[in-house]
């Protein structure tokens, strides 16, 4: 049948997935799949079902994309789709809920303040409590809006800034280890990748312009903590009601532990992403990852 490559869209990720499109239709075609490009930034979504398309591929990110609201209008429109449905994609999106759900689960995350813009907050207490922190807008990927903060000055400029994305920021105490990511294919985990970047902070420019982030696939971890770790982002995928495909990420601790950050429920599917090195390791190339991934929405 005729697939629909959802691409673009007004996320502040709009660029990486342009990019995670194109490399995904090309895929598709060279599969031999009747793939066509749809931007629901230049197009109406409506359009989607008068055009007789009978499947979507997302490779939106962000908002408008990842985070349930388009898998609940393709419900209704009765369109098959790739990955995670609503519950879990709306989740996944949302940083602070998902700490709250490993929490409950017992699975390790770093030590973390909520700060609400509505609600006022003190920095100085914030910093008395947590130290050295990386600020978050709770709703976006790619690093977007995150900053360091070391006092209350900096934390101060840090959540204006997160504020220009979300009401909500998460406050997490920074963690100095080394930072993991476990790609999910089929609900299992694949070998994990190490990423290191002469910054130590795996930021949108480390990720997407960088010539020097390193990555390791398969990490050297030991078989111990390979199987930890993964078992830890199988637990957290599911946890938040995620299906089929994604990333969890993780980092180590000063204690050597694993502590996750978060679960990605539309990774980048850029010829230099990690879900597809990932996959690329177990022997399943780009293409056969994407076929992989469409022919699970049937
Ligand atoms: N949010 C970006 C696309 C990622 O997780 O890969
Ligand atoms: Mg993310």
């Amino acid at each position: 049948g005729k697939v629909a490559v959802l691409l673009g869209g007004s996320s502040a990720e709009r660029e990486v997935s342009l990019k995670s499109g194109a490399a995904v239709h090309a895929a598709l075609v060279q599969a031999g799949v009747d793939a066509h490009l749809f931007d629901p930034a230049e197009r109406p979504l409506h359009e989607l079902a008068q055009e007789g398309f009978d499947r979507v591929f997302i490779a939106l990110h962000g908002r408008g994309g990842e985070d349930g609201t388009l898998q609940g209008a393709l419900e209704f429109m009765g369109l098959p789709y790739t990955g995670s449905s609503v519950l879990g994609s709306a989740l996944a999106m949302d940083k602070i809920r998902c700490k709250h759900l490993f929490q409950v689960a017992g699975l390790r995350t770093a030590p973390y303040k909520v700060v609400s813009q509505s609600q006022g907050f003190d920095c100085a207490e914030i910093m008395a409590q947590l130290g050295h922190v990386m600020v978050k807008p709770s709703h976006e990927g790619s690093s977007i809006g995150m900053a360091e903060a070391n006092n209350a000055e900096e934390l101060a400029q840090a959540l204006e800034a997160a504020f220009k994305f979300d009401d909500e920021v998460l406050v997490e105490q920074w963690l100095s280890g080394r930072e993991f990511t476990v790609s999910i294919l089929s609900d299992k985990a694949l070998p994990v990748i190490e990423m290191r970047t002469p910054s130590g902070f795996y930021d949108y420019q480390a990720k997407y312009q960088s010539s020097t982030t390193e990555y390791y696939c398969p990490a050297d971890l030991s078989a111990a903590q390979t199987a930890q770790l993964q078992e830890m982002a199988e637990q957290a995928f599911a946890l938040v009601g995620a299906k089929g495909w994604g990333r969890v990420d993780a980092m180590q601790g000063d204690d050597g532990e694993f502590y996750l950050l978060e679960v990605n429920t539309v990774p980048g599917m850029t010829e230099k992403s990690l879900v597809p090195m990932a996959a690329k390791a177990t022997g399943v190339d780009f293409t056969a990852l994407v076929v992989k991934i469409l022919e699970q929405t049937l």
